[in-house]
Parts: C-alpha cells; structure tokens; sequence
C-alpha cells in the first residue's frame, strides 16, 4: 500500500465486526508504530492491549460509570477550550452532526445521540482496545510524541486492511481503567484506539468528515 493511500483510506471507524486480530497482526502494528518519531527518542509511549475476557471486563466497568452519576468523571489532561471559538466549533458541530445524519439521528433527539456517545465505551464492538498512556512526569512535548505514535499505529492497521478509531472519550474515565488494568499510578491515560475489521453495512462507517481546503491552513513563503 502506497503511504498516501494508507493515509486517505484511514477513517473513523466506529462499528466494527466481532472477527478477532490475532495477537502476532497486533504485535507487528506495535513493531512498525514503535518507529514512530519522539523528541530526543525519548519514545514515551504506553500502550495497553485488551482483547477477550479483559475486554468484556473493561467495557462493562466503563459503560457503567458512563451511566452513573454525570460530571463524576474527569480527564487527567484538557483536550478541548473551555470556550469554544470560531472556525473550530462550526467544524466541532459539522462533525457532530454529520455522525449523526449518517445514523438517522435528529438534533433534538438526546436520548438517541447519548446511547451512540456510549457506543465509546464499547469501543464500537472491536476485538481490541488499546489503551494509551504517558508518564505523568513528561510534559506537553510528549503530547505531540504520543500522537505520532498513534498515527503510525493508525496506519499501520491500514497496511493490515484494519481499521480504527481513536478515542478520547475514555479520558474522564481513568479511575475506571486504572483498576480494571492495574496501572501504575504514575500513567496518565491519554485515549484509547478500538481496533479490527469494519463492518462495510454499518452506515456510521460511511461518514467522511471534510477537511478543510489548503488556503485555510497553509501560507507558502518564498514561491
Ligand atoms: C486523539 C483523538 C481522539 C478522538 N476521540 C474520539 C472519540 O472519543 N470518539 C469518537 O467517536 N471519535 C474520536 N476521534 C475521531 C475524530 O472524531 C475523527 O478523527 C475526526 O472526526 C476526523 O474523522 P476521520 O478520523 O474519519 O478522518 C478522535 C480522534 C483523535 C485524533
């Protein structure tokens, strides 16, 4: 697979077939994601992979503590602004939306778009969840490391014709992961990659976000 279309092909997925990955599929994901560039090589990456009856474990402690008490639960690092701001919150909407169209789901449908927001803690039906996590010690650097990492991950299960899903929504829910996985206390979850085959038929795997135009982000210098 050429690198482009690793990269053009890789796509939200979030309904996925039960069809297991086995574990020498994921460890060579893991081979190829480890290449993945770091300041000074520091490779501060941690990665935690649930398949099976661990799986099933974490999903239903998760699920619950979505059900639970609202606001109990919060992330150990701001991803988003307090506030949010044009252009990004038209696009933040634009992508809300879009899943949700794709899903016959209306605006002012609530109840419909909170069991689609809990489909997270299922981690869309996939054979394997990896957890990623950094040393809290580390800094905002390791941040952008990490998200390297995960992209290589990302496209390495394209080479493996696997999809994913990247998914920070399990950040708030880190007292829940750190007992279910025993981790040490000095990690600090950073999101979660659901990973495994697509289902071709689920219409939330035909959502295609648009991106924006190279004007909107690019200033060329110099020609
Ligand atoms: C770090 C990160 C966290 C994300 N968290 C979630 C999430 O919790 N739930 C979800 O459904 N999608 C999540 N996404 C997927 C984004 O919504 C998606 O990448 C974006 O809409 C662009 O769509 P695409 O990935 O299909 O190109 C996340 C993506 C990234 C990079």
């Amino acid at each position: 697979m050429h690198v482009d279309d690793a990269i053009l092909s890789r796509r939200s997925v979030r309904r996925f077939l039960p069809t297991p990955v086995p574990r020498e599929t994921l460890e060579h994901l893991l081979h190829v994601a480890r290449q993945a560039p770091s300041g000074s090589n520091i490779q501060p990456w941690q990665v935690h992979v649930v398949t099976s009856e661990p799986l099933a474990a974490l999903r239903n402690a998760l699920q619950a503590a979505f059900d639970g008490e609202p606001g109990r639960h919060q992330a150990e690092y701001v991803y988003y602004p307090r506030e949010w701001f044009e252009p990004y919150i038209s696009r933040r909407r634009r992508c809300g939306y879009g899943l949700y169209d794709t899903l016959g789901i209306h605006r002012e449908e609530r109840d419909k778009r909170l069991t689609q927001a809990r489909r997270n803690y299922a981690f869309f039906d996939a054979p394997v969840a990896m957890i990623l996590t950094l040393d809290r010690r580390l800094d905002t650097g390791s941040f952008m490391d990490c998200g390297m990492f995960l992209q290589s991950l990302m496209l390495a299960a394209r080479g493996q014709g696997l999809h994913s899903c990247a998914q920070a929504a399990i950040a708030p829910y880190h007292r829940v992961i750190r007992e279910q996985l025993t981790l040490d206390d000095s990690e600090l979850v950073l999101c979660a990659l659901a990973l495994g085959h697509a289902d071709p038929k689920a219409p939330e795997n035909s959502f295609v976000p648009e991106r924006e135009g190279l004007e909107r982000f690019t200033r060329f210098y110099g020609g």
